[in-house]
């Protein structure tokens, strides 16, 4: 199928992929193609492990030369984004997954680039508390013993190890001890290392909450057998439905974000947080708790970890990455003893020695806790000016979730979202659609943007804010 658009571009959309060919004068077909399959594996419309059509069908589809198709089938593997092999169909490659992509330069096609970035899952960088990381690196360095510049225990320095579990009890309620603590490069990284080792012990797919960050997931169903997706509502994850899921799938692991769902920002009920233990201790099951902005709630304190409830049946994934910065790749693991230490035994080195002392002494010496009061206060105003802003500008249009984290879900009318998020692209407006964060396997559900407000800097926040403001008033 051939079609015109407004922009003159021609655009032919492929029936069984849904690529969409946007061929410009001075841009071949090919590489339009290539784009398309790329941008299709990027968003997770194809997940690793996906057999792609054959060459021959797919010209067929697109109205292609065949060679067209197998330069680009070629091309595309040569990158890493697909595997080949003789007599098998050409796979989608379980490529490394990027917790939230970098932003997209100018290229002509899709609007201006990013003018205003409000991508979920960042803290403004220019909060990066420079001098004080400085001072913990100069005291860190100076007091660390000889012992520290060997190769060290995978699992990290005993000194963050020690750090992390006084704070996450005082902070998070987490109960354990140090030698429970293993701490990763980012909470990805943690995620990618316990996964390994759930699912070689259970032999099944993790369940994952049906709207979550699309990189865990594809990381999840490349490492194992596909995850399967637990539903929502306004409550939160379902817990109750757990001991269905694992009669039908057996899975016997659970990956939650109890404290602010991924991307909802509903916490979840007590009462399904307790389902979700109980269901673990009959099912000889875990559940994996994804904290990963848990100490940014703005109405109350927040919630303590599930880790509390039941330490022994829990897996907690922490992040420096919101109140400090995910460029540092500083995550942790809290777990029962033998999974830290079947973990440790998949590390291949472990964490940088200074980044682990810096980050114990900022824990130790309360710089930590100072970083998130600031950071606190900075993005409460901003979430407080995000509500104000969508406020009655009519039906359909709402903020979901609680006062709490770096991004909020914004609902939007029925099927306006493909139409927004284009707007926000023509306009170099940086943000997600709520669809990008679905299960390939969840029923249908709402439209909505996830709007990271914490992302801009200081400066840029005001111009950010119209523009997203714009955006809504021409679905309001
Ligand atoms: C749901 C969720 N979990 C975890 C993380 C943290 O990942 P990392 O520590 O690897 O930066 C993020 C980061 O944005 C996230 O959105």
């Amino acid at each position: 199928m051939t079609s015109q658009t407004s922009s003159g571009s021609r655009r032919r959309v492929g029936a069984d992929l849904h690529l969409d060919l946007a061929v410009t004068a001075g841009r071949g077909v090919r590489v339009a193609l290539t784009d398309a399959l790329r941008d299709a594996v990027r968003s997770g419309r194809l997940p690793a492990g996906t057999a792609l059509p054959s060459s021959r069908g797919l010209a067929a589809d697109l109205g292609l030369a065949r060679t067209t198709v197998v330069d680009a089938y070629a091309e595309l593997t040569a990158e890493g984004w697909l595997t080949a092999r003789q007599g098998a169909p050409t796979r989608v490659a379980a490529t490394v997954p990027v917790p939230h992509p970098a932003p997209r330069p100018a290229d002509g096609r899709d609007g201006p680039g990013v003018v205003h970035d409000l991508r979920p899952g960042r803290p403004d960088a220019s909060m990066f508390p420079r001098a004080a990381w400085w001072q913990a690196v100069r005291r860190a360095v100076a007091a660390a013993p000889d012992a520290a510049w060997d190769y060290g225990d995978p699992a990290g320095r005993p000194e963050l190890r020690t750090a992390l579990a006084t704070y996450l009890a005082r902070v998070r309620g987490v109960r354990a001890g140090p030698e429970q603590v293993v701490v990763t490069a980012g909470a990805t990284e943690g995620l990618r290392l316990l996964a390994g080792v759930l699912t070689d012990r259970a032999g099944a797919g993790l369940a994952v909450e049906e709207l979550g960050l699309h990189a865990h997931r594809r990381m999840l169903d490349a490492i194992g057998p596909p995850t399967v997706p637990l539903a929502l509502d306004d409550a939160g994850a379902r817990t109750a439905e757990l001991p269905d899921l694992t009669a039908a799938t057996g899975t016997r692991a659970v990956l939650l974000t109890p404290a602010h769902q991924f991307p909802t920002g509903i916490p979840l009920r007590p009462a399904r947080r307790t389902a979700a233990v109980a269901w673990a201790r009959e099912a000889d099951g875990i559940v994996v708790e994804d904290d990963y902005d848990g100490e940014f709630r703005y109405d109350r304190r927040p919630v303590g970890a599930v880790q509390g409830l039941a330490p022994e049946r829990a897996a907690y994934l922490g992040t420096a990455s919101k109140a400090l910065a995910p460029g540092l790749r500083l995550g942790w693991l809290v777990l029962p003893v033998d999974l830290a230490r079947a973990v440790a035994a998949r590390m291949a080195g472990g964490v940088g020695v200074v980044d682990q002392l810096a980050l114990a002494d900022l824990l130790d010496s309360g710089g930590y806790d100072r970083q998130v009061r600031t950071a606190r206060r900075h993005y409460r105003l901003r979430r407080e000016e995000l509500v104000a802003l969508v406020a009655g500008r009519g039906p359909g249009l709402r903020v979901v979730g609680h006062p709490a984290g770096l991004h909020a879900l914004i609902e939007l009318p029925d099927g306006t979202e493909a139409g927004v998020l284009d707007a926000a692209r023509q306009r170099g407006v940086a943000l997600e659609g709520l669809g990008a964060f679905r299960h390939p396997r969840a029923a249908a559900g709402r439209d909505g943007i996830v709007v990271g407000f914490a992302t801009p800097s200081a400066s840029a926040w005001s111009g950010a804010l119209t523009a997203l403001g714009d955006l809504l008033a021409a679905v309001g």
